[in-house]
């Protein structure tokens, strides 16, 4: 295993040890998260009662693979604690998200539960967000007016495919991956982007993580909100 896969691995193992009995759970998406679900799914198997709540269909499909008890919003409308991982993650614990596209079910899920816990490895800690380019989720109809209003902010702007397909996300919508550079301040860009018509969500997760498990080579610091 590589450095960076065992930073994923070890901060991912110490966000699940925060998991206790009877909890619902947010599960995230990605390649860390995937490190988490396994996880939990070890923890099941030996007898711990929790339900989860996956963010997309490739989290839903480990989770029962691992044998993981899964619920929908149609059995509870608040989680316990959520789990995920970040594309990165500055000192005020601000993220941009949705390197891997499920960025509008991963805030959704975010926001209904009571904590919200980040794990990711060491890359993924900045001073300032924006060099990772911001995924925004929008609606395919008229997808390249909002493109042309988020150019107008500063940004390049890419319609994501994959392999040469377009990308759609688990909600059929498309993701503009939006590279400013420098984010000086997150709040405003997302009060300025949820204004545009068009957009249904962002990958800017402002003021909602409450702790961050990043992991420097075998070390697993807890990291908090900076002032
Ligand atoms: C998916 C996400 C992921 O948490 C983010 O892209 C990090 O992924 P990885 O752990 O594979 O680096 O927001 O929408």
């Amino acid at each position: 295993m590589s450095d960076r896969e065992t930073e994923k691995r070890l901060a991912a193992e110490a966000a699940v040890a925060l998991v206790e009995e009877g909890m619902a759970i947010g599960l995230g998406t990605g390649s860390t998260a995937a490190y988490a679900i396994r996880k939990l799914g070890e923890r099941v198997k030996s007898g711990l009662a929790v339900r989860a709540l996956p963010t997309s269909a490739q989290t839903a499909d480990l989770a029962r693979e691992v044998g993981i008890p899964l619920i929908g919003f149609d059995r509870v409308t608040s989680l316990d604690m959520t789990l995920d991982g970040a594309d990165e993650i500055d000192p005020a614990l601000n993220l941009i998200k949705g390197g891997g596209g499920a960025l509008f079910r991963e805030k959704i899920v975010a926001a209904a539960s009571r904590r919200l816990i980040i794990f990711a490895d060491s890359s993924k800690r900045v001073d300032t967000l924006g060099r990772f380019p911001l995924p925004l989720e929008v609606n395919p109809f008229g997808w390249q007016v909002a493109a042309e209003q988020v150019r107008a902010l500063g940004a390049q702007v890419s319609l994501r495919s994959r392999d040469g397909t377009l990308f759609t996300t688990d909600n059929q919508g498309y993701i503009l991956d939006c590279l400013f550079d420098t984010i000086e301040d997150p709040a405003a860009l997302e009060r300025k982007l949820k204004a545009i018509v068009g957009i249904v969500e962002t990958g800017l997760f402002v003021g909602m993580a409450e702790m961050a498990c990043v992991a420097v080579g075998e070390t697993v610091h807890e990291i908090l909100p900076a002032n």
